[in-house]
Order: C-alpha cells, then sequence, then structure tokens
C-alpha cells in the first residue's frame, strides 16, 4: 500500500498503459480519477476499479475542459496528490514533407500543450497542499531520432525538458516532476501500428538489449515508485523503462532470435 489516501489524477487512462498504471494505484490504496478523451472508455475504466474511483470525460489540450476537470476531482476528492500526463496519440508515420499542419499542431496540443496544461492547473493545489508528484510520458521517440516520427518526436523531447523546467520550479513546493520514458510496450496503440505494418515487432526484438516488447505493467510499476515517497529526494528526472534499447549502440543486433519465435511481450 505505496499511494494509501493518495488521490491520483490520470490522463488518458481509458486504455494501455494510462489503466494499467491505474489498476496498479489503485492496488496500491490511491483513489483514481480517470480521465479520457472517450468518456464512455473512462467510465468503463473507472467501473473496473471499483466504487472508490471516478471518471471524466476532457481534452488535455482545451483550457476550458482542463479547468472543468480538475474542479470536477477536487469536488470529488477534495484533492489532488498525484498527476500522471498521460493522454497521447500516435505519429502518422508520413513522410515529414508531406504532412499536412494540422497532423504536427495536434500532436503537439495533445502531448507537450496538454502536459503543459494539465500541470499548471493541478500545481497551484499541490502547492497549498504543500506538495505532489507529477509524472509524464516520454518516449524513447523523446530521446533518439526516429525519422517521419517529427512532431511525436519533438513533443515528447519537449516533455522531457518540460519535466526538468517545472521540477526546477516546483521543488521549493514540495512538488516533484519526473517521467518515464517508455520503449515499446504492447497497448492498443503500437498494436495498431503492428497491425497497420508501420513498426515490426521482430526487428524490435532484435533492437532490444532484454529481446521483448515491454507489458503496459513495466510502465506501470516504475509509476508507483515514482509517485510514492520513497522516491521523496528525486525530481526532474526521466527514468528509460525500455529493456535497454536507448542504452544500446552497437552496429549488430541486441539480441539473437529466431524469425519463426513467436512471442512479442514479457
Ligand atoms: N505504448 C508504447 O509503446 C508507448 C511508448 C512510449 C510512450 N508512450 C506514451 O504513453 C502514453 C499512453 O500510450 P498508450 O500506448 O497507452 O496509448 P493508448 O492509445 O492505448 O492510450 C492513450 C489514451 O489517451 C486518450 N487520449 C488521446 N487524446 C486525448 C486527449 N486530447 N485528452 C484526453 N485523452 C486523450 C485516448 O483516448 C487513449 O485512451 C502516450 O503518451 C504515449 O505517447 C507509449
Amino acid at each position: 500500500m505505496q499511494l494509501r489516501d493518495k488521490v491520483a489524477l490520470i490522463t488518458g487512462a481509458g486504455s494501455g498503459l494510462g489503466l494499467a498504471t491505474a489498476s496498479a494505484f489503485a492496488r496500491e490504496g490511491a483513489r483514481v480519477v480517470i480521465n479520457d478523451l472517450h468518456e464512455a472508455a473512462a467510465r468503463e475504466a473507472a467501473r473496473g476499479l471499483g466504487d472508490a474511483h471516478a471518471a471524466l470525460g476532457g481534452d488535455v489540450s482545451k483550457e476550458s475542459d482542463v479547468a472543468a476537470m480538475v474542479e470536477a476531482a477536487v469536488a470529488r476528492f477534495g484533492r489532488i496528490d498525484i498527476l500522471v500526463n498521460n493522454a497521447g496519440v500516435a505519429d502518422s508515420f508520413v513522410p515529414t514533407v508531406e504532412q499536412p499542419l494540422s497532423h504536427w499542431q495536434r500532436l503537439i496540443d495533445v502531448h507537450l500543450t496538454g502536459t503543459y496544461l494539465v500541470s499548471k492547473t493541478v500545481a497551484p493545489l499541490m502547492m497549498r497542499q504543500g506538495g505532489g508528484a507529477i509524472l509524464n510520458l516520454n518516449s524513447i521517440a523523446g530521446v533518439l531520432g526516429l525519422p517521419v516520427r517529427t512532431a511525436y518526436s519533438a513533443a515528447k523531447a519537449g516533455i522531457g525538458m518540460l519535466t526538468r523546467v517545472l521540477g526546477c520550479e516546483w521543488g521549493p513546493h514540495g512538488i516533484r516532476v519526473n517521467a518515464v520514458a517508455p520503449g515499446y510496450i504492447l497497448t492498443p496503440l503500437t498494436e495498431g501500428l503492428i497491425a497497420a505494418g508501420r513498426i515490426d515487432p521482430t526487428r524490435i526484438r532484435r533492437r532490444t538489449p532484454m529481446g521483448l516488447l515491454g507489458a503496459p505493467e513495466d510502465i506501470a510499476e516504475a509509476m508507483v515508485f515514482l509517485a510514492s515517497d520513497r522516491a521523496r529526494f528525486i525530481t526532474g528526472v526521466t527514468l528509460p523503462v525500455d529493456g535497454g534499447y536507448c542504452a544500446f549502440g552497437a552496429p549488430s543486433d541486441a539480441f539473437a532470435i529466431d524469425d519463426l519465435d513467436p512471442r512479442t511481450a514479457a
């Protein structure tokens, strides 16, 4: 029970990594407010966790939605101790010169502006409470250069710097700001990319020292630690949870697999 009596707001938690994090937080004793753009998905996720938890629709890139969401969370639970900025959308994988500006704008709006907006809306409340923990979702795409993943990568790299800046600015208020940078994790988002032929799980496994794609629980457990008081002196950092993907730099495969090996995830 590492998060006993804490109240956590998790954006985009109707599916994937946000949902796995919500389940792990609930297991550790937190009351969780599940936000998602798709309100029905948020409601279903909250129902799955039980009566102690709540669901809120809303778009993290819209100022009025964010204000209403934070107000409703506080009306229900009286406080917010943990914020996870998880909401996200996938790349189009279209070459940069062919991308419409609207695609760039949407990805920057949801990932980077959304993280900024929800954080700055929740922070004054955390300051009044005497502290809190904010967790952001970075990515290997925010650290390494991935062709055609233009807006997603730029947004994630921006989230890496936002994590440092806000960690420094809000440290004196007892608010810790950290990020997790997942490698390839099997969620509806990555399953969609695999189904569309945009990423190849066999190649990813070869490029990953630990030889597998991750599971959502791998990210959720790192989130539990960073949100908990056990991480009380950690702020402004991005923790890779990627099976060694970003550490690897040799000009060879990181892991030898047989092409016929059907496993993709842990
Ligand atoms: N899955 C991976 O391998 C991976 C790797 C690195 C980083 N990430 C990041 O982790 C986060 C979660 O990814 P996932 O794989 O669980 O994806 P997912 O598609 O399963 O879940 C993302 C959720 O965000 C919601 N969402 C989208 N736009 C929103 C908005 N404007 N406001 C509120 N909610 C919104 C979606 O409805 C969806 O439920 C994203 O930020 C993603 O970039 C994922």
